[in-house]
């Protein structure tokens, strides 16, 4: 069938499809930005700014709308820069807005540790406000249930696996066992009545007793 190298590939093929990050998938929460007010810019000099979202070891995601302080920007999370980031357990990233600056480095409006748990319920939203520089409202649905998803795996489900294992192989040989002692059962059973029918061929005088005529008749 399969020589050992194809066999490895298929495996990691399969394990590489269950740990990608699908959306839908509860093991992988897509943030989306829904609204963004900036308060103020820092760049002085120029007319319009650039802001970007960036966490902690991956691409900035440049607000491309974003161009004025003080208007309210809302996103259905269609657009095309979208999603910002997501999320594969609860644990929280480093993210912040940035506002890109020509002359020095890039400007801070805040930075932040963004968890899974921020987002709330019923819709998964999550709003950042920091005085006098943004107001932003963040979606992520999945989020509500990855926060519960991981508390449970948190070593709790490593225990439910270890039990469940251990009872499945505790019926697979009792259930082994039963079956054992049942053929064993059934074959003593007709050794015993071969026994029995030989001695009846043998003895013609007690045919009478075994086969109980007495009490028939
Ligand atoms: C960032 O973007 C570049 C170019 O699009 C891509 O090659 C790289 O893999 C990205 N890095 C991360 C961490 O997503
Ligand atoms: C999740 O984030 C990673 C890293 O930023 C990215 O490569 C991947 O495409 C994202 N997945 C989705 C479904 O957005
Ligand atoms: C921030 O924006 C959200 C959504 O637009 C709004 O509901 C909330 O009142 C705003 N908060 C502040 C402090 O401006």
């Amino acid at each position: 069938m399969l020589n050992p190298n194809s066999r490895v590939l298929l495996l990691l093929f399969i394990s590489s499809i269950f740990f990608a990050c699908f959306p839908g998938l509860t093991s992988c929460a897509v943030v989306s930005l829904k609204s963004i007010e900036v308060f103020k810019t820092h760049e002085w000099l120029k007319v319009t700014t650039t802001v970007y979202f960036l966490c902690k070891g991956e691409n900035k995601t440049v607000l491309p709308d974003v161009k004025k302080s003080n208007a309210l920007y809302a996103f259905n999370g269609e657009e095309s820069w979208q999603p910002l980031s997501n999320f594969s357990s609860k644990k929280c990233k480093r993210c912040g807005f940035y506002e890109e600056d020509s002359i020095t480095s890039d400007d801070v409006f805040d930075e932040w540790e963004f968890c899974p748990s921020d987002f709330t319920a019923p819709n998964g939203e999550y709003i950042r406000f920091k005085e006098k520089e943004f107001n932003a409202t963040f979606l992520c649905s999945e989020c509500l249930s990855l926060a519960s998803v991981d508390e449970h795996d948190d070593g709790k489900g490593m225990h439910i696996a270890v039990v469940v294992l251990l009872s499945a192989l505790v019926s697979i040989i009792l259930s082994l066992g039963v079956v054992g002692a049942y053929k064993f059962w059934q074959k003593k059973i007709r050794e015993q009545d071969q026994a029995r029918l030989l001695k009846l061929f043998e003895d013609d005088d007690d045919i009478g007793d075994e086969l109980g005529l007495g009490t028939v008749i």
